[in-house]
């Protein structure tokens, strides 16, 4: 038995639909190989009177995890201190980074805000990348060189990538909102497996073991991306700083390719050494999106709770799980490289999800990495949060539904019975379901 697979059984935690590492020779992945035991995290307090509202709000506000820091408008590039408050690095998360500072050679935008930004900084935005490979002989997913995601830009116009020819199975991705997700770290393992085991078997989720890169690569269950992809939020950033803007820090420390060429530092196309951030910035833009606040509720009218009735009714709220906890202040998660704060710890939130994947029939064809072990993650992907709903016009993973009735439309699979009630509602009642969505 794989050695996280019996780890996990001995804390008691199930291992059907726990998905291991991949082992293929390619650095990338050893790299995303979790080592060592997955932690077991205490979950919320059971005691009610110990649990919060997370705060809520599209205001530019901290949650209270880190200060606010002085006025915003009076921080420019000479005198910001990142990590020393909420403003601080909500301008390191909006800094408009170029080529002297490491952007590129191949990137998909200079900024963390150009994607994230909508209606406030950290929120989610129309902006998709692209994302593209092939099915070899065998049936497995094979991603040309240079990996499955497609830089479309670069700092010089002989290496923008372009997408094969033979890559037939491609998609996009829309960036999603970053707003709350420190609340969404703060969750203990169990207590996302706890949803999992209550889950009807037709349409149980599945949880994923990542390695959180800043605790050795320490397994953790996957919660952030369409994919599950990290477990922690300076994971992703590093992850994101690499692979959306060119930048290398200590935990992605290797410059991308252009489809297969070398462009870092050496080859001309790259001024900057690797690594080009010492690590602070991926600090920063982490603590930035763990002291935003959670999404706003719309307005809630007697018609938005009746259209929430009608949504549990028919099973939605399996997978669109609307409030979830998280876990005690002090518990160590991240590997044991992050403690729960006050301010993040016994909160109770709406996300509207479980953060687990379902094949609902919208899977892009793309695994978390190429190998046996995550092949079943191509037809995946994670139940979509569903709080700032009101806030977007663009959805599912790849933004081509232009409304929540073609949103809808498309669950089959692991869905579909759920989606044959919706179906079935009267006329009468679909509306009222689809204004509580309005409502979110
Ligand atoms: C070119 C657009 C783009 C830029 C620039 C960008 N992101 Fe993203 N971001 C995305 C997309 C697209 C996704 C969803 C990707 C996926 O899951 O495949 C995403 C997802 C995320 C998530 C996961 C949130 C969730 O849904 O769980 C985090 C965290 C994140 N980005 C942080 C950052 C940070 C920090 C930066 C700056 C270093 C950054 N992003 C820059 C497009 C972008
Ligand atoms: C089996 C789990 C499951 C059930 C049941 C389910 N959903 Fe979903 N839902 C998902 C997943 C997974 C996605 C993301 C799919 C994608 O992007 O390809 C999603 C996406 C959505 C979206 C798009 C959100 C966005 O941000 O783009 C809406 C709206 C939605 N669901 C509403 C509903 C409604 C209403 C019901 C009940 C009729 C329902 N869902 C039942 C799993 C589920």
């Amino acid at each position: 038995m794989k050695p996280w697979v019996r780890l996990a059984t001995a804390a008691g935690i199930a291992s059907t639909a726990l998905v291991g590492p991949g082992s293929t020779a390619d650095d990338r992945a050893r790299r995303f190989q979790p080592s060592g035991q997955i932690q077991v995290e205490s979950a919320a307090d059971s005691r009610r009177d110990f649990l919060s509202a997370a705060p809520t709000g599209f205001d530019n506000r901290t949650n209270g995890f880190d200060p606010q820091g002085p006025e915003f408008d009076t921080i420019d590039e000479d005198n910001v201190e990142p990590l020393r408050s909420f403003n601080d690095n909500r301008f390191v998360f909006e800094e408009v980074e170029s080529a002297v500072d490491g952007l590129g050679p191949t990137f998909n935008a200079q900024s963390c805000r150009e994607c994230h930004q909508n209606v406030v900084t950290g929120g989610a935005s129309q902006v998709a990348e692209h994302r593209t490979g092939r099915l070899d002989a065998s049936g497995g997913f094979f991603e040309s060189l240079g990996g499955s995601l497609i830089h479309s830009r670069a700092t010089h116009q002989n290496i923008v990538e372009r997408v094969a020819f033979e890559d037939d199975v491609r998609t996009f991705r829309i960036s999603t909102n970053t707003l709350g997700a420190g609340f969404i770290e703060s969750v203990a393992n169990e207590t996302l497996l706890a949803i999992r085991d209550a889950q009807p078997e037709a349409l149980r989720g599945t949880a994923i073991m990542v390695p959180v890169l800043e605790a050795a690569s320490a397994p953790r269950l996957g919660r952030f991306g369409w994919k599950n992809q990290h477990a922690s939020l300076e994971s992703f950033a590093a992850d994101a700083y690499l692979n959306e803007m060119g930048i290398t820090t200590p935990l992605f420390p290797d410059e991308n390719t252009s489809a297969g060429k070398f462009v870092g530092y050496g080859s001309g196309y790259d001024r900057v050494p690797d690594p080009e951030d010492d690590g602070v910035d991926v600090v920063a833009f982490a603590n930035f999106m763990r002291s935003t606040k959670a999404p706003s509720r719309g307005r809630v009218t007697g018609e938005v709770v009746a259209g929430e009735e009608l949504f549990n009714q028919v099973g939605c709220n399996s997978c669109h799980v609307a409030t979830l906890r998280t876990a005690r202040p002090g518990t160590r998660i991240n590997g044991g490289a992050f403690t729960v704060p006050a301010a993040l710890g016994n909160k109770l939130f709406h996300p509207y999800s479980d953060f687990l994947l379902h094949d609902i029939g919208t899977g892009d064809g793309i695994p978390l990495l190429p190998g046996p072990e995550y092949a079943g993650t191509a037809r995946q992907i994670r139940t979509a949060p569903l709080w700032a709903l009101r806030t977007r016009n663009r959805l599912m993973h790849d933004g081509l539904s232009f409304s929540k009735q073609e949103a809808i439309a498309r669950h089959v699979g692991q869905a579909a019975q759920v989606r044959d009630r919706y179906d079935a509602l009267a006329d009468e009642q679909r509306r009222l379901v689809l204004l509580f969505l309005d409502s979110l």
